[in-house]
């Protein structure tokens, strides 16, 4: 068998023989940690599990099989899965016959290491991994431990996701990263950068429809780096290789009234991309595009590929063809070396574009990452004050934006119910705030999840507004 990466994967034939019948049954949890990518990989691996006779358990107390979907991005995140196994582990010591798994990016991260550390794991599985589930259980059925971190050519996505939401599917194009930011862990975690052919995409799309879907995200670590590998692979993969075509390609999809996209890097971010989701109805206005820093030398050292003027610019094309577009980001502060001035930079650019959304961070120092070994880390006291800083300005920021919606008439998707009040509707607007409103209106019409209904907004708040059905 021979594949576009070059990846040998005659495993794959050998796997298929191998498999048994698998008679493991029971009751599963999941966790998952991390970002929409991890997310989407437990909503395949439950299906998985489903497919092969597991059901969900009530509680993670009392599953039969316990799968962690692990993040690795700061140290915290990785720290809080050790926790988390120390209780199964515990748990284990009284009930032999759960099985214990480990998936995710700490898995792929620390391979073997973790079964030295937590004996009690049956499966560590690295994100590539994901689709094979039900083979790697069956060798943990024969008694073995078994670790699966080898970098492999990601298997087409055949099976059927148990989805959270019944509106809103998420939808992997590109798998991977051919990034080397220097603070980053992502790369050697999730491996090459891996497209998906368009023609699949478009599939998977087309059975969310049928099945009552309505929103779709398109996902990859640089969403708008699709397609660079796949030129030459079928007639529509050369068609559609860019994420502009890619757009167009699927937009005819019947029934799904939205798309979006995340994230985006700001380097490969084109004028063409953003003509395509002005021109294109069910491209909502959101743009997740991370700037990291708002200083030019940070962002050299953080090796971007970008300046801040290249930043501002996408912001102002995206603004002048749709004004009202909603703009997010990821921030790092505390970045090896940065200064005070250069901090101060960043907080000029956040003050500038006034952000609907900011994911924050400090840096944290990450396992083979070049910036790791810096000599010039940041004190951890002025790490915890930048970061209180610069959330509050987000904050101020994120109200700041929200009052154009004030006495709006918005369009909201119906995604479900307000978790803290299930006599509220919960959905979003197509610039991606969340919104909540009254399940009936005055005249007692009712509606449902998947439903586009227009909302007049009553109440903002800087990241939810609040308002009733018309
Ligand atoms: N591919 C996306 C982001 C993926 S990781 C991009 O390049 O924009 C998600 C976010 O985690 C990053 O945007 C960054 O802000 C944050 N992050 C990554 N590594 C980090 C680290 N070592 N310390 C703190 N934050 C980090
Ligand atoms: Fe990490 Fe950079 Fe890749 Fe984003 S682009 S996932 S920050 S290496
Ligand atoms: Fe975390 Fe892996 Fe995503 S490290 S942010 S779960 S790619």
């Amino acid at each position: 068998m021979s594949n576009h990466l070059n990846f040998d994967y005659s495993y794959l034939e050998a796997e298929e023989k191998a498999k048994v019948a698998i008679s493991l049954s029971g009751t599963y949890w999941i966790t998952t940690f991390g970002c929409q990518m991890n997310k989407a990989d437990s909503e395949r691996m439950a299906g998985i599990l489903e497919s092969i006779g597991y059901q969900i358990a009530p509680s993670e107390h009392e599953a039969d099989l316990v799968l962690y979907n692990t993040c690795t991005i700061r140290d915290s995140a990785e720290q809080k899965v050790y926790s988390y196994l120390g209780r199964q582990a515990q748990r284990k010591r009284t009930n032999p016959h759960i099985i214990l798994i480990v998936a995710g990016c700490v898995a792929q991260q620390e391979g073997a290491s973790l079964l030295r550390r937590v004996p009690e794991i049956d499966l560590v599985m690295g994100p590539q991994q994901t689709n094979r589930l039900s083979y790697l259980l069956s060798q943990v059925e024969n008694g073995q431990q078994v670790i699966a971190t080898e970098e492999s050519y990601i298997l087409e996505d055949i099976t059927n996701a148990r989805r959270e939401s019944s509106v809103c599917g998420w939808v992997n194009v590109v798998y991977g990263c051919n990034e080397r930011c220097t603070y980053c862990v992502v790369p050697s975690v999730r491996g090459k950068e891996q497209s998906r052919l368009p023609e699949s995409i478009k599939m998977e799309m087309e059975i969310l429809a049928t099945q009552g879907f309505r929103e779709v995200t398109l996902l990859g670590q640089n969403v708008d780096a699709y397609g660079r590998d796949l030129a030459g692979i079928s007639p529509e993969g050369r068609r559609h290789n860019t994420l502009t075509a890619l757009l167009y390609f699927v937009h005819e999809v019947k029934g799904i009234n939205r798309i979006r996209f995340a994230t985006s890097h700001p380097r490969y971010f084109t004028e063409r991309l953003i003509e395509a989701c002005s021109n294109l109805s069910k491209v909502c206005e959101h743009f997740h595009i991370p700037c990291q820093s708002g200083d030019d030398e940070v962002l050299k050292t953080m090796a971007r590929g970008y300046n801040v003027d290249r930043y501002y610019r996408i912001v102002d094309r995206i603004r002048s063809r749709m004004p009202d577009a909603s703009i997010s980001a990821d921030i790092i502060v505390a970045f090896p070396g940065e200064t005070d001035t250069q901090y101060q930079r960043t907080l000029e650019l956040v003050e500038k574009v006034g952000f609907d959304q900011v994911n924050t961070a400090a840096y944290s120092p990450r396992p083979n990452t070049p910036a790791s070994n810096w000599s010039i880390q940041v004190d951890e006291r002025i790490k915890v004050e930048r970061l209180q800083q610069l959330n509050s300005l987000v904050e101020k920021k994120a109200f700041e934006r929200s009052k154009r919606y004030l006495n709006r008439i918005e369009e909201i998707l119906i995604e479900g119910l307000n978790p803290k009040d299930s006599n509220q509707f919960m959905g979003r607007t197509r610039s991606n705030r969340l919104t909540f409103f009254p399940t009936h209106t005055s005249k007692g019409k009712s509606y449902t999840y998947g439903d586009l209904v227009m909302v007049k907004i009553k109440e903002i708040r800087a990241f939810s507004l609040t308002g009733t059905l018309l």
